[in-house]
């Protein structure tokens, strides 16, 4: 049967922890070439820009020796030019497999309802389940373990927000997520991960105070104010997030040796700092964006591959 990964969710506890092995393996064996996708076929659907996930998918299917079709925005015009179904069912009988980033979530459930092909996501305005798993691993390359570890989210409770409060509650990491009064994480989503965290003992705790969720802290992590999609909300979310910075004040009180996170793209001077950002003893931002390509390989393997299936 296919499998999908449309969130983190969608995975069990011990499917996570194989996935963050695979990516340590891959890692280990760099950019060598296999065979895992050989005469495979991927597209990417994306209806958003990209640097990241697209660079790395492309680059990770060919080192497994599949083949990638890029289809952007104009190409395909998911739902305008033709509905999201049709898409859907004609890629099927071309493609081995779909990694779709969409405006809504609503459209990614849609392709993978009627594709008979496995579909990842790659970021919905809901869910970055190739990021969560990505910061996930990256977080246990640092600190060799997870258990007991406290991150701090700061910003918009969405979509890279949702990702992590997913991961970290499969996996056992604290988290404390810093918000604006009204930008809190789904209500849905939050207690969804507090049945997952009560299986691994991690704790989640949510408040409107950055100094809150920093203190003492082992990670700090920002996502951007303003998302793909909500450009004409630029003012004011510059203005209710103004006191969300992630500054050289702030990581005053965060444990000595804690590391700095973003998704990236970032918008420095915004969610952040160029001081802390460009700090190289703390922020480990290049290593997370280098980490996508072996995690993304470590996902198509797990979802893909018939050598891994058997
Ligand atoms: N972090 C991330 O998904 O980056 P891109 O938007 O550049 O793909
Ligand atoms: N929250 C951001 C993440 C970018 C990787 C966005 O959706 O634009």
């Amino acid at each position: 049967m296919k499998r999908d990964l449309l969130s983190i969710k969608d995975l069990s506890n011990e499917e996570v922890l194989d996935i963050l092995k695979l990516t340590t393996q891959l890692k280990e064996y760099k950019g060598r070439s296999s065979d895992y996708l050989k005469g495979l076929n991927i597209g990417l659907l994306f209806q958003k820009p990209s640097n990241r996930t697209r660079v790395s998918f492309e680059v990770g299917i060919s080192q497994l020796g599949g083949n990638c079709i890029y289809l952007g925005p104009k190409e395909i015009n998911l739902g305008v030019r033709e509905s999201t179904t049709d898409v859907s069912k004609t890629l099927s009988r071309y493609l081995n497999g779909i990694v779709a980033r969409t405006h809504t979530h609503q459209d990614i459930v849609q392709l993978t309802k009627s594709a008979d092909i496995p579909v990842i996501n790659g970021l919905s305005d809901l869910y970055h389940p190739c990021q969560g798993l990505t910061d996930i691993f990256s977080i246990k390359e640092k600190f060799k373990s997870l258990k007991g570890l406290t991150v701090a989210y700061v910003g918009d409770g969405n979509n890279v927000c949702h990702s992590l409060l997913q991961g970290c509650s499969k996996t056992g990491i604290n988290l404390r997520i810093a918000t604006p009064k009204g930008y809190e994480p789904k209500k849905s989503i939050v207690s969804e991960t507090k049945t997952f965290a009560k299986e691994t003992k991690a704790t989640i705790k949510l408040t409107n105070s950055p100094k809150e969720a920093v203190k003492g802290a082992n990670i700090i992590y920002s996502d951007v104010w303003v998302s793909m999609g909500q450009e004409e909300e630029s003012q004011k979310r510059l203005k209710d997030f103004e006191n969300y910075q992630i500054n050289e004040e702030l990581v005053k009180t965060a444990d000595k040796d804690y590391i700095y996170m973003h998704c990236l793209p970032a918008h420095r001077g915004q969610e952040v700092t160029s001081g802390i950002i460009d700090n190289i003893k703390h922020s480990i931002i290049f290593d997370q964006a280098e980490n996508r390509l072996h995690t993304q390989k470590a996902i198509l393997i797990f979802l893909l591959s018939s050598e891994h299936s058997d």
